[in-house]
Formats: structure tokens, sequence, C-alpha cells
């Protein structure tokens, strides 16, 4: 008996304290959504008339006591289908000027892609390795998808590769500095006659693309080479033609793939040309510790997150495969503290301009592909430059 009066006074007691502890937490979750929508009204620069009326508003009503994010939501910012911001602002918020506004002009902004990537789209995670290590079973978004958009399947023919390259970073030089500024050379004929050579070997790490030449074009593309992106079918299949010295990098699109790649690793003449949609390098002139496999994770997000192209239930069907420049890119946007692009964009409206820097192939030739979406990819890559995150040399897209 005088143990459920007991009881009962205290649940008197401890009622009324919960109440005020969910009053006290729900008011402060409403405060932090205020100053949330705040900073990201803050954002949407094309609304800055309806800001003034807002803000005006917010002013008014919190004199009246009105809770002042009523005033703000219709002016919430808008997403697009990916998670993008759909209207950018490209001026620094504030932290991130204080944040830079010390660094002389041209100096690397430390984690700088990363900030203007999470500020158009709110659901960028950065970490992401660039190549596969020995721990590759543990990244699990990769190990649910066979190729193209994963490992599942070919396991144990990557454990054989990095048993052998041993090597699984950019190099020792590079994994050290604290800030790394990149640049993606895309193979367009954009790049001709640009002479942004100098100023691309300026970039801690160059990346080109398949076969795309260096040697005598070097006052528009460069001379520096940090690593080479490529598959079987783009690589450069005369030995004398690669640079003295890069990383050789693999991006594997079908099984297939992994196999060359092993054949180049321990420089097995390849016998049989089955399975590639073109003829392939037979021999690669790079040691195994210079080789390296390209994570695997980047044409997953680029395809699924990034551009939305068809999910074909995690297999390569039609216009669902990213091109290898929009792969790079993603690649550098998780790796990169400051990213910058040259020789992307096709003019569609110049026929007879080159399509690549280093061929005569002109524009016309291009053909509607099967494999990829250019124009759905373009829209993405706009996206990057509008909001400011890639910075574009040739502004071809
Ligand atoms: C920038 O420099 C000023 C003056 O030297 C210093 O007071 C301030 O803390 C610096 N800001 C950052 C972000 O380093
Ligand atoms: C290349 O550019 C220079 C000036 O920048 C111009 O004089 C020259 O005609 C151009 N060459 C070609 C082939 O377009
Ligand atoms: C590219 O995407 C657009 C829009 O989703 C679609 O209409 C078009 O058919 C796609 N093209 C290819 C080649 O898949």
């Amino acid at each position: 008996m005088i143990r459920m009066k007991f009881t009962r006074s205290f649940m008197f007691l401890i009622c009324p304290i919960m109440v005020l502890i969910f009053l006290y937490y729900s008011s402060g979750r409403l405060h932090l959504r205020t100053s949330v929508q705040k900073s990201q009204v803050r954002l949407d620069s094309l609304h800055s008339v309806g800001r003034v009326v807002a803000s005006g508003m917010t002013t008014w009503m919190g004199k009246q006591g009105f809770p002042s994010f009523i005033a703000h939501q219709s002016f919430l910012p808008e997403y697009d289908k990916q998670g993008f911001l759909t209207k950018f602002d490209r001026k620094l918020p504030l932290e991130l000027q204080y944040k830079y506004g010390n660094l002389s002009k041209g100096e690397c902004k430390p984690g700088f892609t990363e900030a203007k990537m999470t500020l158009i789209y709110p659901k960028f995670s950065k970490p992401a390795p660039m190549f596969l290590d020995p721990n590759f079973k543990r990244l699990s978004k990769i190990s649910s998808y066979p190729p193209p958009f994963g490992v599942k399947t070919q396991e144990k023919i990557i454990d054989h590769i990095l048993l052998a390259t041993k090597s699984y970073s950019l190099g020792s030089k590079l994994d050290s500095l604290s800030c790394k500024k990149c640049i993606i050379i895309g193979n367009g004929g954009i790049l001709y006659n640009k002479s942004l050579g100098s100023r691309i070997d300026q970039y801690d790490v160059v990346v080109r693309l398949n076969e795309a030449p260096v040697a005598g074009f070097e006052k528009d593309v460069g001379s520096k080479t940090t690593m080479r992106i490529t598959y079987p079918e783009g690589a450069i299949q005369k030995p004398e033609r690669y640079e003295k010295s890069s990383l050789f990098v693999v991006s594997a699109f079908k099984p297939m793939d992994f196999k060359w790649l092993r054949h180049m690793v321990f420089k097995d003449k390849l016998r049989s040309m089955e399975g590639f949609w073109k003829s392939v390098a037979r021999f690669v002139p790079r040691d195994p510790e210079d080789m390296r496999i390209l994570n695997p994770y980047f044409i997953q997000e680029a395809a699924f997150r990034f551009i939305g192209l068809p999910h074909n239930k995690g297999l390569m069907g039609r216009g669902n495969i990213p091109t290898l420049g929009t792969v790079a890119i993603t690649m550098a946007l998780h790796n990169c503290d400051e990213v910058a692009v040259a020789g992307f964009g096709y003019d569609m409206n110049s026929p007879h301009a080159p399509l690549h820097y280093y061929e005569k192939l002109k524009m016309s030739a291009i053909k509607e592909s099967w494999t990829h979406n250019i124009s759905k990819e373009k829209e993405f890559l706009r996206k990057l430059v509008m909001g400011g995150v890639i910075k574009d040399l040739t502004n071809g897209i």
C-alpha cells in the first residue's frame, strides 16, 4: 500500500519533468532548424528580393513573438532529383571567406572542393580511397555490385593483382602534401592552340585519360603526367608512346578488364582479344609497383547519384555508364583539395571543330552512344562548374 502510494507520487513528479524536458528539447530543435534554414537562405542569391522581404517579416514577426522560422518557410532551398541545389550562389559563405582569407592568391585552399561540393550537394561524403588496396573487401558500397559499379565476382583476381603491385597510393611525395591541386585533362579539341601547358604543369596532380598524347603537344596540354587512367580498349598500344613515368591506373568496366590487367601486371602476353570491343594493348611498359586499380565506387557514384543514370539492377545497361572523364572528376572530388579540368565538352554547334586535340577527326564523327548519356552527364558537370566546385580552364562545360 505504502509502496503504491510512493510509486504514484513518484509518477506525479516524473511526469511534469518529462514534459519539461520534452518542451526544452523540442524548442531547441526548432531554434536549430531556424538557423540552418537561415544560412541556407543566404545561399540563394537569386531570391535576394524575397530574402529582403523575408528578413523584414522575420523582424516584424519576431517583435510580435511569432516563431521566426515560419517566415522562411517559402524560401527553403530547392533541390533537384539528384539532390543538388537548383540555384547557386558563387560567393563564398562567410566562414569560408574567413578560412581562406589569409592565403595568397593561387595558394592551395585546404578542403575547398569538399566545402563547395557540400554546399551544392549536402549528401556529399568525402571519404573514398582513390585506388583499391588489399582491404578493398571492407568497402561495402562496392562489394555488392559486379563491374563496372563494384568488385563482386572479381575479388580473387583483384587480390592476386594487388599482391603483385604492392603500392596503393599516389606515392610518398604527393601523399605528404597537406593540400593538393588536381587537374583532369579531357581529350577535347577545345584544348587545341590554347597554350595552357605551363598552367597545367603547375598542378600537383595531372590526370590524363586513355591514349591522350603528351609528346608534341606540350604547349597546349603540359608535360607532366601524374597518372593515366585507362580501360583496356583506350590504353596506348605502342610502348614507346608512353611518357617516361606516370602511374598506370585501370578503370575496369567489365570482368574481362581485370583479366587484362593481370596480364599487364605479370607481363604475360595476351593471346586472345576476345571480350574486347576493339583491339587492346598487349604490353604496358610499367612496373607492377606503378600500376593501380581505380576504386569503382566513382563509376557507381557518378552514374547513380550524381548523374542519375538508369540503375538497371546494378548492371551495365543502355545509357548507364559515365564517361571516363566524369569518373576521373568524381575521383578528384573525393581526393583533392582543389579540382580543375581542361579539354572537356563538345561544341555540337561547330561540327567542323576537331573532336580530339591530337587528331583530325571532326566533331561530326561522333555517334550516338549506346553506353553513355552525354547530355545528362553534361548537366551534372555544369552543376559542378556553376557551383564553383571545379574550375574549367577551357570553358567547354
Ligand atoms: C588571418 O590573419 C590575421 C592577422 O594576421 C589573424 O588575426 C587571423 O586570425 C588570420 N585568420 C586565419 C583564419 O588564419
Ligand atoms: C593559334 O593561335 C595563335 C594566336 O594565339 C594564332 O595566331 C594561330 O593562327 C592559331 N593557329 C591555329 C592553327 O589555329
Ligand atoms: C539520356 O537521358 C535522357 C533523359 O533521361 C533520355 O531521354 C535519353 O533517352 C537518354 N539517352 C540514352 C542514350 O540513354
